[in-house]
This record gives structure tokens, C-alpha cells and sequence, in this order.
């Protein structure tokens, strides 16, 4: 060591040998054991929304982002730079320059709003798309979430050497000597913040990967979290075998970290074995979809089914309509009735006959769901009769019974039997069948994806950990196509549950897709790269077409969803917002107008109910009823803020710089949420670039 420190001592350069002795020293301490990987240079951040200006630290659109140049003047457009290792100078037009951000600069982030999709309006549940580089949405998700988040499931780039990621917006390839520890230098930043989201007493991480960088992968986990229980699930998501040469490669792995109180549920699929049973004893809908599903197709099965909706019972069944009659949607003696309306908003029909429903009345056999407003009538659902079967034949047991109602309480008989297993082996979670050839169904042929899983494989892989919380929140920040999101819509679907999930895909394009680009004169940043970015060309697509059931020419989507047997073209009851992570110059944005670009980040924060709401002009207060939280502007108008707060309000901001002032006021709301927030908004949510 004392050798290395008479080197050091002979270099010149302040700041270089400042930064060599504190890498040696770091080096110094690292242990002798365990995983050991080289840490990496932190990486950099782009800021297309922060213009170059004069002393900007900048880098060139297609080129190295960790190539650095300082701009010295602007003349005509032209950037006068010097590069920031060679200190050569070079003169770069502004428009291929993109400002970034180093290591220890702070930076402001802020949510731009893009779009949304809404096709369940009388719900407030609201999802999540962040278009984004995770680490900086995770720094984001740090402030608005830490320990809140129920599971977080991630499908992160393989490394397989086949160019699949970008480290420092470079691809990494096999001919890249540092692959690995780059990739572990990647997931461990982002690890890290990771942690800090769970909840520490239940929460669960969910990491899937393969045979590329799994066993590496476990030991960076058991640093991460020794105090988490972890284990490992190996599925089989190519069943037909990918042929290395070798033995035919089927699976992949997920392992999982349990925090201390985290378990999985019994009672579901073994996921291996002959019986392919779904989930936990499933009532099926009455209202027939897919095939064959139109009034036409089965004229006894349209009567009409009268309801005491408060009860949630049946309180008479009518007689099948003649087809040439209109069904009467008018109450009878304040009992509302039901017909079988499709999605549409067609005429379709029920799965069984009058004479047979009744009798499933009689016996408790039946549910009435929620009212669906898009259909203007409610949902009804029965146990089938292969379930009735399986209550005969005693595999499936009635474990109870309503006292008000009648209707049954059902449970597989053996619910060790239904214990989850190490290794799943399903049909449905085939990536290619349920991925690759699901998404290209919705979103086209053209639209390319590489490794999406299977909706289903995801929707196991997250249903073990939340079964029982319904109200779970779940982040995916590698989203990819969307896939997790399009898991928790159906999950939710399956048991009425309002799970809440924030997806985070960043919005690179292909290699191909790039090389095309730029050869047609287009640069990241451009609206015309960021289209065919993934976020914008296959996540957003895909997530907007599932919730609508149709494909990206509007066609109705074909099939029926395994599991709960729906057709894919009656869509999911489902919102959904996007965003684009955004950073502000706070010498340029004025301070009245930083708050209405962050209203979206503090409708997170308060639980992004209903729809993300905007302002447009500066006011001293704003209360936004369906979005339960409110903001007080101006401390000086408390009085008149406090006789506005109803009690839908649960979430309270106070902008204000003083402590005392923050704590009086919140004084008053002891039964809610409040949070202080400094009048430089900004400030707030500064996030620094760190390692
Ligand atoms: C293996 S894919 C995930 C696939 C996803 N589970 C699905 O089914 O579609 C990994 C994704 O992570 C995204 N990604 C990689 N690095 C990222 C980063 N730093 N920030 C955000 N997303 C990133 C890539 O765009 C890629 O689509």
C-alpha cells in the first residue's frame, strides 16, 4: 500500500488524486470474499427538457454519454466545448448535444403527462406507467413510497451477452470484459433503493433471470437483504427447449425475498403435477363470452334475473324473452333487473338455462358482483358445474354459508395438497404462446419485443405473494412490454381485488430501429426516436389495447383469458396513467409554475386516486375532492383552507418554509396525512446522482 501512496503522491492533478486516493481507499476495505465485483463509474443521466446553455456539462446525442464536454460559449447555434478528460476543443452544434448530469449534481424531476386510459369510471383505483431510466423513478419512488410497497417484481435484462441492455447508454455485449460486474454494479444501485420501498414487515421482491447471471444474482441478494428469507422458484417457460449445443435449455428461475412477516399462500395451484387447477376455487361469470356468446346464438338463455342489490341476492328468475321481444330494463317492485349485456353493449346471453339457475339460487351456488358501469348492469357469477363436481366428490368443501344470504363459502379440500412447489411447470406460463405471440396479437406483428414472459407466469409469480391483499401495491420498474400491469388488471379481475401497480420501462429503441434512425437523420430526443422508443411504440399500446379488448387497429381481440375464462375483447376494468419522467432547471422555472408540474408527483404521493388532476393558474389553495388530498398554498388563508377540507379529503399539503408553522397547522389534522412542502417546490424532490 505504502508504494501505491508514494505513486499517488506524485500526481499532479488535484482533483484526479483526490479522486484516486478515495477509490484505493475504497478498495482497501472491500472484503476478501463473498461476491466481489468491480464497482463501476456511476452512471449518467441525459436531460433532453434541460436546455445547453452556457458552462452546461453536456454530452453528444449518438454518442458515449459518459464522454463529457463543458460548453464555454454559444455563437449561431454552434457550442464551443471542451472536452472534459482530453480538455480538447471542439465546436458541436447545440441541436446534438443533450445536457447531463454527474455524479453528486442534484437534479429536479418532475412527471410530464401523456396520456391515460380509463375503463372503469365509477372505480378511483389509478395505475401507473412511468416512462423513465429506473434508478432516477426509483430516487422518485423513494420520496413518494418508501416502505409502502407490498411486492416489487422485476424481470431485468439477462446480460446475456447478446447486446440485451445498455450500461451508461452503451450497449453491453459479450466482447465487454467488465459485463458482469457492470451488470451487478446496475442491479445493485438499483437494489438498494429497492429495499428501501418494501415494506419491510411483508413486503416481497420478486427478481426473475436465467442461467446467465442467477448464481451471481443470489449472492448480490444475500448481500443486499441478509435479514429477508430467500428462495428460489424454477419455472419452465419454454417447454420445446432452446438448444445451446447442450442439454435443450427450458427454464428460468425467480428468486424470491421474503421480508420477515412475508409468506405465500396456501390453497392455490401446486404449479406442477397432472391436475391443472387455476387458482383458489374460482366462481365462473354467468354472461357467456367469447364464441357463440350473442343473444342469436342461444335464444332460451336471455331471461331476465331481479336483484336486491343491497343483499347482493337473487329474488326471482324469469322466464327465457322471445327472441322478437326487447328486454324491459325497468325495475320491478324496486328489485333492478339483469339481462345479459356484453361489453359492447350488445345483447348477449347467460351460460346456463332458467330452470338450471334457479336451482344454483336454491343451493347458494350464486354471486351478484359489482355494478359495471359500462355495461349499465351487474356482474353474476356461479360455481360451475365441474366445481359443483369436485363439492360432490369432496375435493371441494363448503365451508360455510351466509346467514343473510345463503350463499356458500368454498375451499379446496386439501389445501396442503395446493402448496406452492419449487418448480411450475404450467402450459400457460410458455412465454412464446402467452408473451411473444399475446402481445403481437394486440400490438401487430411489426411491433417487436424481445423476451416478454408470459402474462400468466407473471401473474402467478406476483398472485402467490398478494393473494390475500387485495389493496397490495406492486412496482415493476423493468416493465418492458407491460406485462406485470397487464397481470395485476387480470388478477384483479379474477377476486375483485384493487391492487395497485406502478410500472417503470424506459423508452430505448432497438439497435436495428436505431441504426435506422439515425441514418434517416434522427437523434434520441427527437419525437420521431421517442416514438419508437418501448415505452411509447409496445408498453403504452399494449396496456391501453388490453383494458379496451381490441387490437391497435380497434379490431375485438380473439380468445378467452385462461384462468377466468373472459374474452379477451370485453377488456379489463382498469385506469391507467402515463408519464414521462421529466427534470426542470430550477433557474429557469419560474416558482409559481413549479408546483403545477408537480401536481402529478403529489398525486402519488397521495395515493393516485381518481384521475391526476392539473391546475393552470397560481392560487392559494386547491382542493381536489375525487383525488382525496388538498394543498395549502399560502399559509396566510389557513382559516378560510380549513372550512373547505370535507372528510373525503385524507391527504393534506402545506406549503410552507417554517417548521413551527408546518407542525401548527398540521396539528389540526391529526385523523389524516399531511406533509410539509417547501415554497421552492423543487426542493422537495431534489434527487442527487449517487452512486
Ligand atoms: C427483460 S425486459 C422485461 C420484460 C417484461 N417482463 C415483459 O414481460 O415485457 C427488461 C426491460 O427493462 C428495460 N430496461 C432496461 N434498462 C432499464 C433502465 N435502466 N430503466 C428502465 N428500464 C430499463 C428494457 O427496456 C427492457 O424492456
Amino acid at each position: 500500500m505504502a508504494a501505491i501512496h508514494d505513486l499517488l503522491a506524485q500526481v499532479q492533478d488535484e482533483a484526479l488524486r483526490a479522486r484516486l486516493e478515495h477509490e484505493i481507499d475504497r478498495l482497501s476495505k472491500t472484503k476478501k470474499f463473498g461476491l466481489v465485483f468491480e464497482e463501476h463509474l456511476p452512471e449518467c443521466v441525459p436531460l433532453y427538457d434541460i436546455p445547453v446553455k452556457r458552462g452546461s456539462t453536456v454530452a453528444k446525442k449518438t454518442g458515449t454519454i459518459s464522454e463529457m464536454y463543458e460548453v464555454y460559449s454559444i455563437n449561431d447555434d454552434v457550442a464551443t466545448c471542451y472536452h472534459k478528460v482530453s480538455e480538447e476543443r471542439e465546436e458541436i452544434p447545440v441541436e446534438e448535444l443533450v445536457c447531463v448530469a454527474e455524479f453528486g449534481e442534484p437534479i429536479y424531476p418532475y412527471l410530464k403527462p401523456i396520456d391515460s386510459i380509463c375503463n372503469a369510471p365509477t372505480s378511483d383505483l389509478w395505475h401507473t406507467l412511468i416512462e423513465a431510466d429506473n434508478y432516477h423513478a426509483l430516487q422518485l419512488l423513494e420520496y413518494l413510497y418508501a416502505e409502502k410497497v407490498d411486492c416489487i417484481y422485476i424481470d431485468p435484462p439477462y446480460n446475456t451477452g447478446a447486446k440485451d441492455w445498455k450500461y451508461n447508454n452503451d450497449y453491453v455485449d459479450s466482447s465487454d470484459e467488465y459485463r458482469h460486474s457492470k451488470w451487478l454494479s446496475f442491479m445493485e444501485r438499483r437494489l438498494i433503493i429497492a429495499k428501501k420501498l418494501l415494506n419491510p414487515k411483508t413486503g416481497v421482491l420478486i427478481v426473475t433471470i436465467d442461467e446467465h447471471e442467477v448464481h451471481r444474482l443470489r449472492m448480490l441478494l444475500d448481500q443486499l437483504f441478509p435479514e429477508y428469507y430467500i428462495q428460489m422458484v424454477t419455472y419452465v417457460t419454454s417447454p420445446s427447449g432452446a438448444s445451446q449445443g447442450r442439454f435443450s435449455r427450458i427454464e428460468e428461475y425467480a428468486i424470491y425475498c421474503f421480508a420477515k412477516e412475508a409468506y405465500v399462500q396456501a390453497g392455490d395451484d401446486p404449479m406442477i403435477g397432472e391436475v391443472e387447477t387455476s387458482t383458489s376455487v374460482r366462481w365462473k361469470s354467468l354472461l357467456r363470452s367469447g364464441p357463440s356468446s350473442t343473444r342469436a346464438d342461444r335464444k332460451n338463455m336471455f331471461y331476465p334475473i331481479y336483484i336486491d342489490e343491497k343483499k347482493g341476492v337473487v329474488v326471482e328468475v324469469g322466464e327465457a324473452l322471445p327472441f322478437e321481444e326487447e328486454p324491459d330494463f325497468s325495475p320491478v317492485d324496486g328489485h333492478p333487473v339483469i339481462w345479459p349485456v356484453r361489453t359492447d353493449g350488445t345483447l348477449g346471453r347467460w351460460s346456463v338455462g332458467a330452470e338450471t339457475f334457479r336451482e344454483l339460487v336454491s343451493k347458494g351456488y350464486v354471486q351478484i358482483g359489482r355494478y359495471d358501469e359500462k355495461r349499465n348492469t351487474y356482474g353474476v357469477t356461479y360455481l360451475s358445474s365441474q366445481t359443483q363436481k369436485m363439492i360432490e366428490s369432496g375435493d371441494v368443501v363448503i365451508t360455510g354459508r351466509d346467514k343473510d344470504t345463503g350463499i356458500v363459502s368454498v375451499e379446496y379440500a386439501n389445501s396442503h395438497a395446493q402448496a406452492i412447489r419449487t418448480v411450475w411447470y404450467r402450459t400457460r406460463h410458455n412465454a412464446g404462446s402467452y408473451g411473444t405471440n399475446m402481445i403481437s396479437s394486440i400490438i401487430g406483428k411489426e411491433r417487436k419485443f424481445s423476451f416478454p414472459k408470459s402474462v400468466y407466469a407473471t401473474l402467478d409469480s406476483i398472485y402467490s405473494v398478494v393473494k390475500s391483499n387485495k389493496d397490495a401495491l406492486i412496482v415493476d420498474f423493468f416493465a418492458g412490454s407491460g406485462t406485470t400491469q397487464h397481470a395485476v388488471n387480470l388478477m384483479n379481475c379474477l377476486d375483485d381485488g384493487k391492487r395497485r401497480c406502478i410500472s417503470i420501462t424506459n423508452n430505448e429503441v432497438s439497435e436495428n430501429e436505431a441504426a435506422a434512425l439515425l441514418e434517416q437523420g434522427f437523434k434520441p430526443g427527437d419525437k420521431e426516436w421517442e416514438s419508437y422508443g418501448i415505452a411509447r411504440y409496445i408498453t403504452w399500446p399494449r396496456t391501453v389495447c388490453s383494458v379496451k379488448g381490441e387490437d391497435i387497429n380497434g379490431i375485438p381481440l380473439k380468445g378467452e383469458y385462461l384462468l377466468t375464462e373472459r374474452a379477451l375483447s370485453d377488456g379489463l376494468e382498469s385506469n391507467v396513467s402515463f408519464f414521462k419522467l421529466g427534470f426542470l432547471d430550477q433557474n429557469t422555472v419560474a416558482l409559481g409554475r413549479q408546483l403545477k408540474e408537480l401536481i402529478p408527483v403529489l398525486w402519488l404521493k397521495a395515493g393516485s386516486i381518481g384521475r391526476c388532476p392539473s391546475i393552470e393558474e397560481v392560487s392559494s389553495m386547491y382542493i381536489f375532492e375525487e383525488n382525496q388530498f388538498a394543498i395549502l398554498n399560502d399559509e396566510k388563508e389557513f382559516v378560510m383552507f380549513k372550512q373547505k377540507i370535507s372528510s373525503n379529503i385524507k391527504v393534506i399539503f402545506f406549503v410552507t418554509d417554517s417548521d413551527a408553522g408546518y407542525r401548527e397547522m398540521s396539528s389540526c389534522y391529526e385523523y389524516l396525512t399531511t406533509y410539509q412542502l417547501y415554497s421552492d417546490y423543487l426542493e422537495n424532490f431534489r434527487i442527487i446522482v449517487r452512486r
